[in-house]
C-alpha cells in the first residue's frame, strides 16, 4: 500500500510505522490520520504483522502535534467533531490493538504526538525527545485523551502541572514519571525498539492479546478489570498456544506457538 504521509516497513514481523511529514515535523493532519488508521488497520488483519513500531521520521520529532493550520478556524462543532473522529480512527484504535504496539519516541511528541506515544501500549524514548502538552498555550485543551491518559501515566498532580504549565520535560524526567519506559541514545532508539519486539514475539501473541485487554479494562468506566481477566484467562485456555506452551514446558523444550 503506497502512503503519502507515513511510511511502514515489515521486517521479521515487526511492522515500523514511521510518521513522515519531517518539514512539519511530522504533524498529524487529517491525511495522515487516516492512513495511520489505514496502516494499523490492515497490520490487524494481516498475520506476518506481529509487533508494531511507531515512530516519527527525521532527527528532531516524533509527532510536534495536531497539525494547528487545519483547525485554527473551526467552530466548537467542529472542534468537538475533530475530537472525536481521531479518538476513535487513531488513539482509541491504537490503544486497543490486539497486537503490541511501541512507541519509539525520537525527539519532539507534543500535543496530539504525546497523546499518540500515549495510546501505545509503552513508550521508548531517546535521549533528545521532548514531551508535552501545549494546548492551553493555544487557548485549547489535548483532545485526543491526553487529559486521560497522562494522569493514567504520571499521575493527577504532574498531569494537572504539565497541561497547566503547557510545559515540556526531557526525556529522563519523563522516565521518572513513568511516562516512558526506557531511555536510549537517537542512534539505539530503534534497534532497541526492535530487540524489545523480538522478545515479545518469542511469546504467545494470543495470550498477549488478551492481556492488552485485560490491562485496558482496568482503566474502562463501568468495566470490571478482575471480570475481564477471568474472561480473557479462560479463553486462553482454549487456544493451541496454551496447549504448545505448557506442552513445551513439561517437555522441558521452547515452545513454537503456532499464533492460534
Ligand atoms: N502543526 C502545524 N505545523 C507545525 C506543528 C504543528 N503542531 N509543529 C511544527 N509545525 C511546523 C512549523 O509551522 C514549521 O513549518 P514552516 O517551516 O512551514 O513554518 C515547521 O513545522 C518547523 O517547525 P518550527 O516551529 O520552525 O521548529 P522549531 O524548532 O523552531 O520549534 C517546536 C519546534 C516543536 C517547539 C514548535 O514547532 C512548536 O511549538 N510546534 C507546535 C507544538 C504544539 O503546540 N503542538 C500541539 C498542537 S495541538
Amino acid at each position: 500500500m503506497n502512503y503519502e504521509n507515513i511510511l511502514t516497513e515489515n521486517e521479521e514481523g515487526i511492522l515500523r510505522i514511521t510518521v513522515n511529514r519531517p518539514s512539519k515535523l511530522n504533524a498529524l493532519n487529517k491525511d495522515t490520520i487516516q492512513e495511520l488508521h489505514l496502516a494499523f488497520k490492515n497490520a490487524q488483519s494481516d498475520p506476518d504483522v506481529k509487533v508494531i513500531i511507531l515512530t516519527g521520521s527525521g532527527e528532531k520529532a516524533f509527532v510536534a502535534g495536531a497539525d494547528i493550520s487545519e483547525f485554527f478556524d473551526y467552530s466548537a462543532r467542529e472542534g468537538k467533531q475533530l475530537a472525536a473522529e481521531g479518538q476513535a480512527k487513531l488513539f482509541d484504535y491504537v490503544a486497543n490493538f490486539p497486537k503490541p504496539v511501541i512507541a519509539a519516541v525520537n525527539g519532539f511528541a507534543l500535543g496530539g504526538g504525546l497523546e499518540l506515544a500515549m495510546a501505545a501500549h509503552f513508550r521508548i524514548a531517546s535521549n533528545n525527545a521532548k514531551m508535552g502538552l501545549p494546548e492551553v498555550s493555544l487557548g485549547v485543551i489535548p483532545g485526543y485523551g491526553g487529559t486521560q491518559r497522562l494522569p493514567q501515566l504520571v499521575g493527577k498532580g504532574r498531569a494537572m502541572e504539565m497541561i497547566m504549565t503547557a510545559g515540556m520535560i526531557d526525556a529522563n524526567q519523563a522516565l521518572q514519571y513513568n511516562l516512558v519506559n526506557h531511555v536510549t541514545t537517537q542512534e539505539e532508539l530503534l534497534d532497541f525498539a526492535g530487540n524489545l519486539a523480538n522478545k515479545i514475539m518469542r511469546n504467545s501473541l494470543v495470550a498477549i492479546s488478551s492481556a492488552i485487554k485485560a490491562i485496558n479494562a482496568n482503566f474502562e468506566d463501568g468495566v470490571n478489570g478482575f471480570e475481564t481477566e477471568i474472561e480473557e484467562f479462560g479463553r486462553c485456555f482454549g487456544t493451541d498456544d496454551f496447549q504448545e506452551g505448557t506442552t513445551a514446558f513439561l517437555n522441558k523444550r521452547k515452545a513454537e506457538f503456532p499464533g492460534k
